[in-house]
């Protein structure tokens, strides 16, 4: 194995309680804490490679060369790990992902939760996971949140560390709740456009403080997220369901009231939100979360899937379906 070369694994992961918008926009703090289960089966697998061959960063995103923003967000990122492991060498980093980029799908998530960990062992960094998930953090929000393991809580985050920025606020971390055996839910996304979407989740958090609802939703967050916990703890699907729905349309309701606002749902993922709620009042469990993008993460138990499939199917036309189980956290593949 070539010497400061790392391969580590992440799943993306989907906020049943949401946040959107910081405190600290280069810190990546977040306004509210936020409750997520990783995504078992959809996959990002990255593998850093420093070397003093290289004169520049190299980003290859599932084969394809990456110039602009993308590579500038993984050098920066990089720079983080560089000055904090003392090293000076450019990296190669390649990156495959098994699902949609950009698409609502979370996967800076799964992204920067992969490079962080193949960045550090390839670095010669030893972290915790809470160290791990801080760094996430820096590279994009929700990536904290696919480090740990299973059912995750990501919480905002006390007191500023005086220091460099790689070793800044590391009480902004997440950290399991629940593992990802605790409850066979299911997430069957339902991708109505798999295309990247207009406006990043990290241009629209900038954005969040210029909607007047966004202060309603900070104020809130932290009632849903405790409802939230207790349903999942008690395996309490209709509760889960409704705070799960609610925070998602509270999101929406501030993305779209910004100043420029912001809509990222399509004319069928509308369609979804109107039947998900009638399906599980006809008694099929079955309820909607939607990210910064058009799909739809229709969460169920394991046992609904098939059934939530076919409705989406055939009563509903979308023709793309991807599904998964609570995943494990972030792992290094080898190091
Ligand atoms: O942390 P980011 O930039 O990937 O933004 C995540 C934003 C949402 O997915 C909409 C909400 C969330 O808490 O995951």
């Amino acid at each position: 194995m070539p010497e400061h070369t790392a391969t580590a694994l992440a799943h993306p992961n989907i906020a049943f309680v949401k946040y959107w918008g910081n405190q600290d926009n280069v810190l990546r703090l977040p306004s509210n804490a936020s409750l997520s289960m990783n995504l078992d089966g959809l996959e990002t697998v990255t593998r850093v490679a420093f070397s003093a061959a290289l004169k520049e960063d190299e980003l290859l995103i599932d084969g394809e060369r990456r110039l602009g923003v993308p590579a500038q967000r993984v050098s920066a990122h990089l720079d983080l790990i560089r000055q904090r492991a003392g090293l000076d060498l450019k990296a190669r980093v390649e990156s495959r992902n098994n699902f949609p980029m950009g698409a609502g799908i979370a996967s800076s998530a799964s992204a920067f939760a992969a490079l962080t960990l193949a960045g550090a062992a390839a670095a010669g960094l030893t972290l915790e996971e809470r160290e791990l998930s801080a760094l996430a953090r820096l590279g994009s929000g929700s990536a904290c949140r696919s480090v740990p393991a299973g059912f995750v809580e990501w919480q905002t985050g006390a007191s500023y560390q005086v220091g460099p920025l790689s070793e800044a606020c590391d009480d902004s971390f997440a950290f399991t709740i629940a593992p990802p055996d605790h409850w066979a839910l299911t997430d069957v996304i339902a991708v109505v456009r798999a295309a990247p979407k207009a406006v990043s989740s990290s241009n629209g958090h900038a954005l969040a403080h210029t909607s007047p609802f966004h202060a309603a939703q900070v104020a809130t967050s932290a009632e849903r997220l405790q409802r939230c916990r207790r349903a999942l703890f008690a395996h309490d699907f209709a509760a889960l369901a409704e705070v799960m729905e609610a925070d998602s349309n509270i999101m929406h309701a501030v993305t779209m009231t910004s100043e420029p606002p912001l809509f990222y749902w399509e004319p069928a993922t509308l369609n979804i939100l109107k039947a998900v709620p009638a399906w599980r009042a006809g008694g099929l469990p079955v309820g909607y979360t939607v990210d910064a993008g058009p799909n739809v993460h229709c969460l169920c138990p394991a046992e609904a899937a098939p059934e939530v499939a076919r409705r989406l199917r055939e009563e509903l036309g979308v023709s793309q379906l991807l599904t998964a189980a609570p995943g494990s956290g972030a792992r290094l593949l080898e190091a």
